[in-house]
Protein backbone atom coordinates (compact mmCIF):
# COMPACT_ATOMS: atom_id res chain seq x y z
CA UNK A 1 0.00 0.00 0.00
CA UNK A 2 1.45 3.11 -1.10
CA UNK A 3 0.94 6.60 1.15
CA UNK A 4 1.29 10.51 0.05
CA UNK A 5 2.78 11.80 2.60
CA UNK A 6 1.71 15.33 4.02
CA UNK A 7 5.09 17.19 3.92
CA UNK A 8 5.87 20.81 2.62
CA UNK A 9 9.47 20.10 1.31
CA UNK A 10 9.59 16.47 -0.50
CA UNK A 11 8.38 16.06 -3.83
CA UNK A 12 4.80 14.58 -4.79
CA UNK A 13 6.12 12.12 -6.11
CA UNK A 14 7.77 10.69 -2.58
CA UNK A 15 5.52 8.27 -0.99
CA UNK A 16 6.15 5.49 2.02
CA UNK A 17 5.28 1.97 1.80
CA UNK A 18 4.14 0.22 3.64
CA UNK A 19 4.72 -3.65 4.06
CA UNK A 20 5.38 -6.59 6.28
CA UNK A 21 9.09 -7.41 6.91
CA UNK A 22 10.48 -10.44 7.12
CA UNK A 23 14.20 -12.53 8.33
CA UNK A 24 15.21 -11.15 4.52
CA UNK A 25 14.80 -7.46 5.86
CA UNK A 26 17.66 -8.04 8.89
CA UNK A 27 20.24 -5.71 6.80
CA UNK A 28 18.02 -3.08 6.17
CA UNK A 29 16.46 -3.07 9.71
CA UNK A 30 20.04 -3.10 11.15
CA UNK A 31 20.77 0.13 8.66
CA UNK A 32 17.49 2.05 9.83
CA UNK A 33 18.92 1.36 13.76
CA UNK A 34 22.49 2.15 12.96
CA UNK A 35 21.72 5.49 11.55
CA UNK A 36 19.51 6.95 14.16
CA UNK A 37 20.89 9.74 16.13
CA UNK A 38 21.78 9.66 20.15
CA UNK A 39 18.38 11.31 20.77
CA UNK A 40 16.29 8.67 18.60
CA UNK A 41 18.62 5.74 20.13
CA UNK A 42 17.75 7.04 23.82
CA UNK A 43 14.26 7.54 23.40
CA UNK A 44 13.37 4.09 21.39
CA UNK A 45 15.18 1.71 24.06
CA UNK A 46 14.54 4.39 27.30
CA UNK A 47 18.72 4.57 28.05
CA UNK A 48 21.39 5.99 25.85
CA UNK A 49 22.82 3.21 23.59
CA UNK A 50 25.93 5.16 21.97
CA UNK A 51 26.89 1.40 21.03
CA UNK A 52 24.07 -0.62 19.03
CA UNK A 53 26.14 -4.05 19.30
CA UNK A 54 24.96 -7.42 18.34
CA UNK A 55 22.68 -8.33 21.46
CA UNK A 56 20.79 -5.51 20.55
CA UNK A 57 20.27 -5.95 16.84
CA UNK A 58 19.96 -9.62 16.66
CA UNK A 59 16.45 -9.88 18.23
CA UNK A 60 15.01 -6.66 16.44
CA UNK A 61 15.53 -8.60 13.14
CA UNK A 62 14.28 -11.98 14.47
CA UNK A 63 11.43 -11.55 12.40
CA UNK A 64 9.15 -14.34 12.67
CA UNK A 65 5.61 -13.20 11.59
CA UNK A 66 3.92 -14.66 14.60
CA UNK A 67 5.29 -14.02 18.25
CA UNK A 68 7.35 -10.90 16.16
CA UNK A 69 5.45 -9.03 13.42
CA UNK A 70 6.88 -6.20 11.81
CA UNK A 71 6.40 -3.49 9.45
CA UNK A 72 8.32 -1.12 7.44
CA UNK A 73 7.75 2.31 5.68
CA UNK A 74 10.23 2.14 2.73
CA UNK A 75 11.09 5.42 0.64
CA UNK A 76 12.27 4.83 -2.45
CA UNK A 77 13.31 1.55 -1.84
CA UNK A 78 15.08 2.63 1.57
CA UNK A 79 13.63 1.48 5.04
CA UNK A 80 13.12 4.37 6.85
CA UNK A 81 10.71 3.39 9.42
CA UNK A 82 9.39 0.34 11.16
CA UNK A 83 6.90 -0.53 14.06
CA UNK A 84 7.64 -4.37 15.87
CA UNK A 85 4.57 -5.87 17.87
CA UNK A 86 5.55 -8.94 20.14
CA UNK A 87 3.38 -11.16 21.77
CA UNK A 88 3.54 -10.76 25.31
CA UNK A 89 4.84 -13.51 27.16
CA UNK A 90 2.16 -12.97 30.38
CA UNK A 91 -0.86 -12.85 28.11
CA UNK A 92 -1.38 -14.11 24.33
CA UNK A 93 -3.99 -11.49 23.50
CA UNK A 94 -1.23 -8.74 24.08
CA UNK A 95 1.46 -7.35 22.11
CA UNK A 96 3.71 -4.89 23.27
CA UNK A 97 4.50 -2.72 20.33
CA UNK A 98 7.57 0.41 19.55
CA UNK A 99 8.14 2.12 16.51
CA UNK A 100 11.41 4.09 15.29
CA UNK A 101 11.29 6.59 11.97
CA UNK A 102 14.81 7.15 10.65
CA UNK A 103 16.15 11.17 11.53
CA UNK A 104 15.80 12.53 8.38
CA UNK A 105 11.77 11.55 8.15
CA UNK A 106 10.45 11.86 11.25
CA UNK A 107 7.64 14.83 12.16
CA UNK A 108 6.54 13.72 8.50
CA UNK A 109 3.25 11.16 9.22
CA UNK A 110 5.25 8.17 9.03
CA UNK A 111 4.77 7.35 12.95
CA UNK A 112 1.01 7.74 12.63
CA UNK A 113 0.71 5.56 9.02
CA UNK A 114 2.81 2.74 10.88
CA UNK A 115 0.73 2.60 14.19
CA UNK A 116 -2.63 2.96 11.59
CA UNK A 117 -1.02 -0.19 10.15
CA UNK A 118 0.06 -2.36 13.08
CA UNK A 119 -3.40 -1.64 14.78
CA UNK A 120 -5.12 -2.76 11.59
CA UNK A 121 -3.06 -5.68 11.13
CA UNK A 122 -3.35 -6.78 14.96
CA UNK A 123 -6.80 -6.78 15.28
CA UNK A 124 -7.19 -8.77 12.04
CA UNK A 125 -5.33 -11.35 13.91
CA UNK A 126 -6.99 -11.32 16.67
CA UNK A 127 -4.92 -9.37 19.18
CA UNK A 128 -6.90 -7.25 21.18
CA UNK A 129 -4.58 -5.16 22.93
CA UNK A 130 -1.24 -3.30 21.92
CA UNK A 131 0.68 -2.36 25.03
CA UNK A 132 3.20 1.11 24.70
CA UNK A 133 6.23 1.92 26.97
CA UNK A 134 7.68 5.06 26.56
CA UNK A 135 10.51 7.26 28.26
CA UNK A 136 8.57 9.89 29.95
CA UNK A 137 10.92 12.44 27.95
CA UNK A 138 8.90 11.17 24.63
CA UNK A 139 7.33 14.25 23.55
CA UNK A 140 6.70 12.52 20.38
CA UNK A 141 5.39 9.58 21.13
CA UNK A 142 3.16 10.62 23.47
CA UNK A 143 1.38 12.84 21.24
CA UNK A 144 0.93 9.96 18.67
CA UNK A 145 -0.76 8.06 21.43
CA UNK A 146 -2.87 10.46 22.42
CA UNK A 147 -3.90 11.09 18.77
CA UNK A 148 -4.44 7.33 18.90
CA UNK A 149 -6.87 7.07 21.79
CA UNK A 150 -4.15 6.09 24.23
CA UNK A 151 -4.34 7.14 27.87
CA UNK A 152 -0.41 7.26 29.12
CA UNK A 153 0.11 6.90 33.17
CA UNK A 154 3.53 8.21 34.04
CA UNK A 155 5.47 6.62 36.66
CA UNK A 156 8.91 6.78 37.43
CA UNK A 157 10.12 8.34 34.94
CA UNK A 158 8.39 6.24 31.91
CA UNK A 159 4.68 6.06 30.56
CA UNK A 160 2.65 3.04 29.93
CA UNK A 161 -0.68 2.60 27.68
CA UNK A 162 -3.01 0.05 26.04
CA UNK A 163 -4.55 0.60 22.71
CA UNK A 164 -7.63 -1.67 22.21
CA UNK A 165 -9.86 -0.85 19.47
CA UNK A 166 -12.13 0.61 21.97
CA UNK A 167 -9.59 3.51 22.32
CA UNK A 168 -9.90 5.20 19.01
CA UNK A 169 -11.44 7.89 18.98
CA UNK A 170 -14.82 7.48 17.26
CA UNK A 171 -14.47 8.35 13.52
CA UNK A 172 -10.97 6.55 13.96
CA UNK A 173 -10.53 3.89 11.61
CA UNK A 174 -8.03 1.55 11.64
CA UNK A 175 -7.48 1.89 8.21
CA UNK A 176 -6.30 5.67 9.01
CA UNK A 177 -5.02 4.92 12.88
CA UNK A 178 -3.05 2.69 15.54
CA UNK A 179 -2.39 1.96 19.19
CA UNK A 180 -1.20 0.11 23.55
CA UNK A 181 1.01 -1.39 27.14
CA UNK A 182 1.45 -3.21 29.86
CA UNK A 183 4.19 -5.83 30.62
CA UNK A 184 6.32 -3.14 32.12
CA UNK A 185 9.34 -3.93 30.97
CA UNK A 186 9.41 -5.08 27.68
CA UNK A 187 7.91 -2.18 25.37
CA UNK A 188 10.79 -0.29 25.21
CA UNK A 189 12.65 -3.17 24.27
CA UNK A 190 10.35 -4.63 21.78
CA UNK A 191 12.59 -6.55 19.65
CA UNK A 192 15.46 -6.69 22.00
CA UNK A 193 13.67 -8.67 24.63
C1 LIG B 1 8.19 8.64 17.96
C2 LIG B 1 8.33 8.55 16.44
C3 LIG B 1 8.22 7.08 16.00
C4 LIG B 1 7.19 9.35 15.80
O1 LIG B 1 7.30 9.19 14.40
P1 LIG B 1 6.98 10.41 13.42
O2 LIG B 1 6.96 9.90 12.03
O3 LIG B 1 7.92 11.52 13.73
O4 LIG B 1 5.50 10.81 13.91
P2 LIG B 1 4.41 11.66 13.14
O5 LIG B 1 5.04 12.53 12.10
O6 LIG B 1 3.33 10.73 12.70
O7 LIG B 1 3.89 12.62 14.29
C5 LIG B 1 3.06 12.13 15.32
C6 LIG B 1 2.79 13.25 16.29
O8 LIG B 1 3.98 13.51 17.05
C7 LIG B 1 4.32 14.89 16.96
N1 LIG B 1 5.76 14.97 16.99
C8 LIG B 1 6.62 14.35 16.17
N2 LIG B 1 7.88 14.64 16.53
C9 LIG B 1 7.78 15.46 17.60
C10 LIG B 1 8.73 16.12 18.44
N3 LIG B 1 10.06 15.97 18.23
N4 LIG B 1 8.28 16.89 19.45
C11 LIG B 1 6.97 17.02 19.67
N5 LIG B 1 6.00 16.42 18.92
C12 LIG B 1 6.42 15.68 17.90
C13 LIG B 1 3.75 15.32 15.64
O9 LIG B 1 3.56 16.73 15.59
C14 LIG B 1 2.45 14.57 15.60
O10 LIG B 1 1.48 15.18 16.42
P3 LIG B 1 0.23 15.96 15.77
O11 LIG B 1 -0.45 14.93 14.89
O12 LIG B 1 -0.58 16.32 16.93
O13 LIG B 1 0.82 17.08 15.00
C15 LIG B 1 9.70 9.16 15.95
O14 LIG B 1 9.77 10.49 16.42
C16 LIG B 1 10.90 8.37 16.41
O15 LIG B 1 11.33 7.42 15.75
N6 LIG B 1 11.48 8.76 17.56
C17 LIG B 1 12.67 8.07 18.08
C18 LIG B 1 12.38 6.65 18.55
C19 LIG B 1 11.21 6.61 19.50
O16 LIG B 1 10.98 7.50 20.31
N7 LIG B 1 10.44 5.50 19.40
C20 LIG B 1 9.29 5.27 20.26
C21 LIG B 1 9.61 4.23 21.32
S1 LIG B 1 8.17 3.24 21.57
Amino acid sequence: MRHQLATDDMEPTHHAELERLGRADAPAIRALYMGLGDSSRTLRFGVPMPCLDDRVLRPLCDVDDDRHVAVGARMDGTLIGIAHRIRSPLDALLHDVAFVVADPYQRRGIGSLLFDRIALEAVSDGIVRLGFHISGENRAMARLLARKGVCLRYRGGSGEGVWSPRAAPSGHRPESVMAPPSSPATSAWVGAA
